[in-house]
C-alpha cells in the first residue's frame, strides 16, 4: 500500500511539473498554415501559390522580410483595423508567427 501511494504522489508531482511550465511549445509551421488558410488567406497572400488575396494587403512573404517574430507576435496579440480581432490561442499565434518567419529567404 504504502509503495503505491509513494508512486502515486511522483506521478502527480511529475503532473504538476509538467503542466505548471509556462513554456510554450514552440511554433509549429505546419499547423500555422493551416491556421493561416482558414482565417487570414482571405486577405492575405500565405505564399507564392494563392493569387486571390486582396490588394493592399501585405503578403505574408513581404511581412516576413520586413518584420521581427517579436512585431509579428505583437501584432497579433493585439491586432488594429483594418485587421479583424481574432479569436486565437497563444498556441495559434506561436505557430502563426512560426509559418510567416519561414517565409523568409535568406
Ligand atoms: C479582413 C482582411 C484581413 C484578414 C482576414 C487578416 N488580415 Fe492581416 N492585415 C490586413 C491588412 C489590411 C493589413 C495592413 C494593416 C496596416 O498596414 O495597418 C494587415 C496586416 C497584417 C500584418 C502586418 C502588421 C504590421 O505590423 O505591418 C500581419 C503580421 C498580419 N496582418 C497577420 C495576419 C494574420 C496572421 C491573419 C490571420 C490570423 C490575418 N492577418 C488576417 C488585413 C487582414
Amino acid at each position: 500500500m504504502r509503495k503505491t501511494t509513494l508512486f502515486s504522489l511522483q506521478i502527480a508531482a511529475a503532473l504538476i511539473a509538467a503542466t505548471a511550465s509556462p513554456v510554450l511549445a514552440a511554433g509549429d509551421a505546419a499547423a500555422g498554415r493551416r491556421t493561416a488558410e482558414t482565417w487570414c488567406a482571405g486577405c492575405h497572400l500565405l505564399g507564392d501559390e494563392n493569387k486571390a488575396a486582396m490588394v493592399d494587403v501585405p503578403p505574408f512573404p513581404v511581412i516576413a522580410q520586413q518584420k521581427t517574430a517579436d512585431a509579428i507576435r505583437a501584432f497579433l496579440f493585439n491586432p488594429h483595423p483594418p485587421m479583424p480581432q481574432f479569436r486565437l490561442t497563444r498556441q495559434d499565434i506561436e505557430d502563426l508567427v512560426q509559418f510567416i518567419v519561414e517565409l523568409k529567404k535568406p
